[in-house]
């Protein structure tokens, strides 16, 4: 069996029963549902060829007719260090090319910045605000460093690339002129930024670098594994981590209807995976 094609058989056993909130915002906190639904998408993108290569020539092509740039694991740490505090980078992270939530994403976030650019009396504002895309499927560092489980996103990064916000389907609905008006309302300030335990600074940070370093090592023995799949660890990290801290906390009321939840999960069975 190939590596690829066992790999999520492994996360769903590992991952089915368990919860997981991955940018740590209350109101969105993931549920096993998520997570299974999640295990499925993985195992659908397997099934249906999600490691096809992507056409380079065309996405950089769509990229400079849209003003976009383009954000990789290679030029990102320069890109966000060298733009200035006040910058606003508004990144549209999107999945593979028949995505249709990815595509509404990538639509919406070429809307708002061409109204941006085509209202004059905006100009100073715009000029501080950038925009960029990034491949979920391709660039896997960043994609793991900033704990993206399911794309798309709407990422509003400030303070040279120390602040994050995430925005994603349904609480952003795929609108250009609804993110017009966030940017230029200054909306999308309400957003919280992510601080939780696995942010860039957080105290469980250690776990996701060590996975990436991990990983940058196994790649030289893994190099036919779509680069994607190391993206769904760190919501193990987050589960493990959730257990620890139910186990640590095991007079605590709520640590232990966290680990009821768990239990009971753990006894039903993984869902199928749909064989295509
Ligand atoms: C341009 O922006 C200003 C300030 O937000 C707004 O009042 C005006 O309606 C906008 N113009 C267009 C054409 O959208
Ligand atoms: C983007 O703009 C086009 C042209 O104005 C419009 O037809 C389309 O519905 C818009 N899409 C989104 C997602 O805002
Ligand atoms: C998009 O958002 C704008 C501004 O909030 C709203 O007026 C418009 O009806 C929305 N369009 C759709 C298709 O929901
Ligand atoms: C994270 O930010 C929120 C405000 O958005 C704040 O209330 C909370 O205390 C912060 N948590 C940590 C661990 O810094």
């Amino acid at each position: 069996m190939r590596l690829s094609s066992l790999v999520p058989v492994l996360l769903c056993t590992a991952l089915c029963p368990l919860k997981s909130s991955a940018h740590q915002d209350a109101a969105e906190t993931q549920s096993s549902a998520g997570i299974s639904r999640l295990v499925n998408n993985v195992w659908q993108t397997v099934i249906n060829g999600g490691s096809k290569p992507v056409d380079l020539a065309a996405r950089a092509k769509s990229d400079a007719e849209a003003g976009m740039a383009r954000i990789t694991d290679d030029n990102y740490d320069t890109i966000f260090s060298q733009s200035r505090p006040d910058d606003l980078w508004v990144v549209a992270v999107h999945g593979r090319e028949e995505d249709v939530m990815s595509h509404a994403y990538l639509e919406t976030h070429a809307n708002a910045s061409s109204l941006l650019k085509t209202n004059v009396s905006l100009t100073d504002k715009a000029e501080r605000i950038k925009f960029g895309r990034l491949d979920w499927m391709t660039d896997w560092v960043l994609s793991t460093r900033w704990v993206m489980t399911k794309p798309p996103y709407v990422v509003f990064i400030t303070d040279s690339g120390k602040t994050l916000r995430f925005a994603s389907p349904p609480r952003l609905p795929a609108n250009g002129t609804l993110l017009y008006t966030v940017l230029t309302e200054g909306y999308w300030t309400n957003l919280p930024p992510w601080n939780g335990s696995l942010s860039p600074g957080g105290d469980l940070a250690y776990l996701v670098e060590a996975y990436i370093s991990t990983h940058q090592y196994l790649a030289q023995y893994t190099a036919h594994a779509p680069k994607w799949i190391w993206l769904a660890l760190p919501i193990l990290t987050t589960a493990i981590g959730q257990q620890i801290m139910a186990w640590l906390h095991s007079g605590d009321d709520g640590a232990q209807r966290q680990r009821y939840v768990a239990s009971k999960g753990a006894g039903a069975a993984p869902e199928k995976p749909k064989a295509q």
